[in-house]
């Protein structure tokens, strides 16, 4: 049955987002689409001096399938007279804010939270995975552009915070270290590129600890060096999840630039540990080990605040483990391990799509339920997770520390903006 958008629903004053939404029956491209990215960031910033960038696009997009969906009813309706939209998400776009920022790499939203909590203005996403923009859009009410090495620069608004979770890759080092060029070919590259274009005031780079050691330390070197020669002064520092107030071991290194200015870890205000019993979700349904394990006699907290508990009996691998080292073997791959709720939890990995996080909880092994993964990364519960479980446990493991962001947020405010 062909669906009309009405014109009772137009003459409401702020149409939910959801139900231009519906209407626009819509699935986000697996291709680059740049038609939707552009129609909901429109939507986002049709008011600020932000516009410009999304306008005509959107515009020309909206007529487009309008026409094609044969959605509207007469008179049509133009653009215009969607908006202002009422966000019916769970993290709208602010009315007020004191700063504007862009989310480069955006996964499912880590960086756009806190913030968006330290009131900042999200001007512009990049993120490439369908499964990540597809939670994006139900928490923020925004599809993200798609690939930052296709991305016509043009579209990328000023703003004062650019931040990149970037993934890791090697460069071809020619051996002069001549810095922003020697990223070429990489998605470095496209951040730096960015930043040329824009000055933003403020650049914030979030990566893996191993980066710094990466490729002999090269990796690193380059992008201090890359950043420098744009004109940035930069400190950085490796910081763990455990400090903010979340039971996870989880390091990081955090760079942060700025044109005068040289960003002060030692101001970031830690928090006493948590331990993971105090992030467990109260009833279940739990996924109980089903399968022989071992609970150790003999543990110990170890520095990190882990507390390796027990194994899954798991046979013993022989070949190619050095002698007298066997019984290891059992316990070398993280899905073997088991650890207790006393304590605080190893990283999340993004590689582990079935989720076997094991924890020794009230005197039975079990796996770490999704919503809690989520909440020892700080994503508050009513953060909307998708149902694709396997591409939940990816995305969270992707992720980064929300109120580990939203502490240097706040700390970049009163320092550097
Ligand atoms: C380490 S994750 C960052 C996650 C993010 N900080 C969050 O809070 O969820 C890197 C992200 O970059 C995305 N990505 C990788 N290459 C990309 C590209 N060429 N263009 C846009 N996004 C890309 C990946 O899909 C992934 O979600």
């Amino acid at each position: 049955m062909q669906q009309y958008l009405t014109s009772e629903i137009f003459d409401k004053k702020m149409i939910k987002y959801s139900t231009v939404r519906k209407k626009l029956n819509l699935e986000i491209e697996k291709t680059e689409n740049l038609g939707l990215a552009h129609l909901t960031h429109y939507f986002q910033n049709h008011i600020n001096g932000v516009s410009q960038c999304y306008k005509v696009p959107a515009h020309n997009y909206y007529s487009e399938i309008t026409e094609e969906l044969n959605i509207l009813a007469e008179p049509q309706m133009a653009l215009q007279q969607l908006l202002p939209l009422k966000y019916d998400v769970p993290f709208p776009p602010l009315a007020d804010y004191e700063f504007t920022f862009i989310d480069l790499f955006a996964g499912i939203g880590g960086f756009r939270i806190p913030m968006q909590e330290t009131k900042g203005k999200c001007v512009f996403t990049s993120e490439f995975n369908y499964w990540a923009q597809k939670t994006y859009e139900h928490n923020f009410g925004e599809v993200p552009f798609g690939d930052i090495t296709k991305l016509n620069l043009d579209i990328v608004p000023k703003h004062d915070v650019l931040t990149a979770g970037f993934p890791c890759q090697p460069f071809s080092i020619s051996g002069k270290m001549k810095g922003f060029e020697d990223t070429r070919g990489t998605l470095i590259y496209n951040v730096f590129q960015i930043i040329e274009k824009h000055n933003p005031k403020v650049v914030l780079l979030e990566n893996v600890k191993h980066l710094i050691n990466h490729n002999k330390g090269n990796t690193f070197k380059t992008i201090l060096k890359g950043l420098k020669e744009l004109g940035y002064k930069t400190s950085w520092k490796v910081l763990n999840a455990s400090d903010f107030g979340v039971p996870q071991n989880r390091e990081r290194v955090i760079i942060i630039g700025h044109r005068d200015i040289e960003f002060d870890f030692s101001k970031l205000k830690t928090k006493p540990k948590r331990i993971l019993k105090d992030f467990l979700d109260k009833n279940g349904p739990f996924e109980f080990l089903n399968e022989e394990y071992t609970i150790l006699s003999d543990y110990k907290v170890q520095e990190s605040g882990l507390v390796f508990i027990g194994h899954r009996n798991k046979s013993i691998r022989i070949a190619g483990v050095r002698p007298g080292t066997e019984h290891l073997s059992r316990v070398h791959k993280q899905p073997n391990r088991i650890y207790s709720s006393l304590g605080i939890h190893p990283t999340l990995p993004s590689q582990e799509s079935s989720g076997r996080f094991y924890i020794y909880d009230e005197g039975e092994v079990r796996k770490l339920t999704i919503n809690e993964c989520y909440r020892i990364m700080g994503f508050p519960d009513k953060f909307v997770k998708t149902n694709n479980l396997a591409e939940a446990y990816r995305q969270i493991g992707n992720s980064v520390c929300v109120p580990m962001v939203k502490e240097i947020s706040k700390q970049i405010k009163a320092q550097l903006l």
